[in-house]
């Protein structure tokens, strides 16, 4: 594909439309990390809603929550039991009915997570695909196969888990004797579901349609890339995937597959049955912007993430051609670009902006890593100044719990704390993605920092966490929680999140654009970039020194 260059004075336009969604700033919550109200030291649903007001004040749109479904947490909800009920240790379903009410009652929305590519292995289907005879018609909802070799002991073909290891494990007959295969793209505890299987087709209808009646307002949809497998599972030919998610993602038999977009269209018609402008994100990666764009064409899903800009690197060129290429791409199927720095299975961007290696987008640190984040202060002025250009573009914008507080990565968690099941599959080679999931700061004297009732906290809070709590930064100039309020605040009082972004000449290690009025400029370089004359500061990521733009920040101003 051609490079996708933005030239000085060239103008973009946010595709049109008034939805909701195409600007919304939506907050993910993890629950088992946000709030517990019970004390069992894992967030729960209770806890969200006694801290709905902090969400108000901070000045999102929406929450997308990460799932809460019935669940034996093997993969920390996204394996799940029962679609249609809350686990024990989040509530019960009063207890979202509540939560809901408490957002809404706000004008905040509720964007639930789906997992609709694999179940537990503790769902009844599966069970009961377990006790029943190859060739059955509950066998026939996942993906079982006889193995390969003579007594088929072989994987029915080379496909790798994400997680690491085979995708493939091999079950037991009643009699003890080895039995079929079945296919899970992710831990063993995760068996995918058979989507050319009508009954699946329609079980999900049912899903979507519960949650709808129940109010919410859309879904982020799991590995939604990943539903449909090529005919006749054909091995890799390129050899075992490796651990992301987009890698192989063009050849891959089991990535983006064409007759995905089939089921979305048929949910797209679901969610049209339902007042509000209710939406689907897509959380697929793939290699392109322009690949993903497909998930989002008018007829399918409203947003993808955009993945492309969030592994983006901090460097100017680069950042330059993925915001240019996104708004492009996404505005030819006049869909909203979404932007995202941060989410529960990456490293937090404060820290990743300035790691001193590239490190895999899931295999997480640890204290055998070689990559270092370069200080606390780089990490810092970074991850704030990624945060003010990201919320200046046009299009809606993703922001994951806890970096509105400037949470880095927590690189030292202990390894038998670790939770992660890439970290077990991996035999601890890669460990994984508990680190940007560690249970939020609230108040720096209370026990678990206020995040836990009794103290208790399912992965362990770094020592140093109260300089962080949300009391602590709370109405203090300066901090990282009144940046991300203000900059909430601006982009609605200007509609940043539609429009058009005006491309500007820059210095060379600058990203400069007008989005109408205001103009902003990111610096990237070493050096400090003046500010055009007679500029007026709207506001800045990092103090300024007079007129002049240090390193690793970002200005909005105009004149
Ligand atoms: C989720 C992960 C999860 C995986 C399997 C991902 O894309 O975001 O947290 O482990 O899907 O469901």
């Amino acid at each position: 594909m051609q490079k996708s260059v933005a030239l000085p004075g060239e103008e973009q336009h946010a595709a049109p439309g008034n939805e909701w969604w195409r600007t919304a700033v939506i907050y993910q919550i993890y629950p088992r990390s946000f709030a517990d109200a019970s004390g069992d030291g894992i967030g729960d649903l209770p806890g969200i809603t006694s801290r709905m007001d902090s969400l108000q004040d901070l000045g999102i749109d929406a929450i997308w929550l990460s799932p809460f479904m019935t669940s034996p947490q093997k993969d920390a909800g996204y394996d799940v039991a029962n679609y249609r009920d809350v686990d024990p240790i989040f509530g019960t379903l009063t207890d979202f009915d509540e939560m809901l009410k408490a957002a809404h009652d706000r004008g905040i929305r509720v964007i639930v997570d789906l997992v609709p590519n694999h179940s537990s292995d503790q769902h009844e289907w599966f069970q009961a695909a377990l006790a029943a005879e190859p060739g059955s018609p509950e066998r026939a909802r996942y993906i079982f196969r006889d193995g390969k070799g003579e007594n088929g002991d072989e994987a029915p073909n080379n496909w790798d888990s994400v997680f690491g290891g085979p995708a493939w494990t091999r079950t037991t007959n009643a009699d003890g004797t080895p039995g079929q295969w079945y296919l899970h793209l992710f831990d063993s505890s995760q068996p995918d579901f058979d989507w050319s299987n009508p009954e699946v087709q329609e079980e999900f209808r049912g899903v979507l349609r519960f949650w709808l009646d129940r109010g919410a307002d859309g879904f982020r949809v799991d590995v939604a890339h990943g539903l449909v497998k090529e005919d006749g599972l054909p091995d890799l030919v390129e050899g075992p995937a490796e651990a992301s998610m987009g890698s192989h993602a063009d050849l891959a038999p089991y990535w983006g597959q064409e007759g995905v977009h089939e089921i979305y269209r048929d949910w797209h018609k679901v969610l049209a049955e339902y007042e509000g402008d209710r939406v689907l994100c897509a959380e697929a990666w793939l290699p392109t912007t322009e690949l993903t764009a497909q998930w989002v064409r008018p007829d399918e899903m409203h947003q993808a993430f955009n993945f492309g800009y969030l592994t983006t690197p901090w460097d100017t060129d680069a950042l330059k051609q993925v915001i240019h290429e996104s708004l492009d791409e996404f505005g030819k199927v006049g869909a909203p670009s979404t932007w995202v720095l941060s989410n529960h299975d990456v490293i937090r961007h404060v820290t990743r902006l300035s790691l001193t290696e590239k490190t895999p987008q899931d295999h997480g640190i640890g204290h055998k890593s070689k990559a270092r984040p370069l200080s606390p202060e780089v990490s810092a002025a970074r991850g704030r100044a990624a945060t003010t250009l990201m919320l200046s573009l046009p299009g809606s914008s993703y922001i994951y719990q806890g970096e509105e507080l400037g949470l880095p990565e927590d690189i030292n968690v202990p390894d038998e704390a670790r939770q992660d099941p890439a970290y077990f599959r991996t035999n601890g080679e890669r460990y994984g993605r508990d680190g940007c999931r560690v249970p939020l700061p609230w108040e720096p004297n209370k026990p678990a920092y206020g995040f836990s009732p009794t103290g208790e906290s399912w992965l362990p809070q770094p020592s140093d966490w109260g300089q962080y709590a949300r009391s602590v930064e709370d109405g203090v100039e300066g901090s990282s929680l009144e940046l991300y309020k203000q900059l909430l605040r601006e982009r609605k009082a200007r509609s940043l999140g539609t429009g058009s972004l005006v491309w500007e000449e820059a210095p060379a290690d600058a990203v400069a654009f007008r989005r109408g009025d205001l103009h902003v400029i990111a610096n990237l370089g070493d050096d400090a970039v003046a500010l055009p004359e007679g500029a007026k500061v709207v506001l800045s990521s990092q103090p300024l020194d007079g007129a002049s733009v240090p390193t690793d920040t970002t200005v909005w101003f105009e004149f």
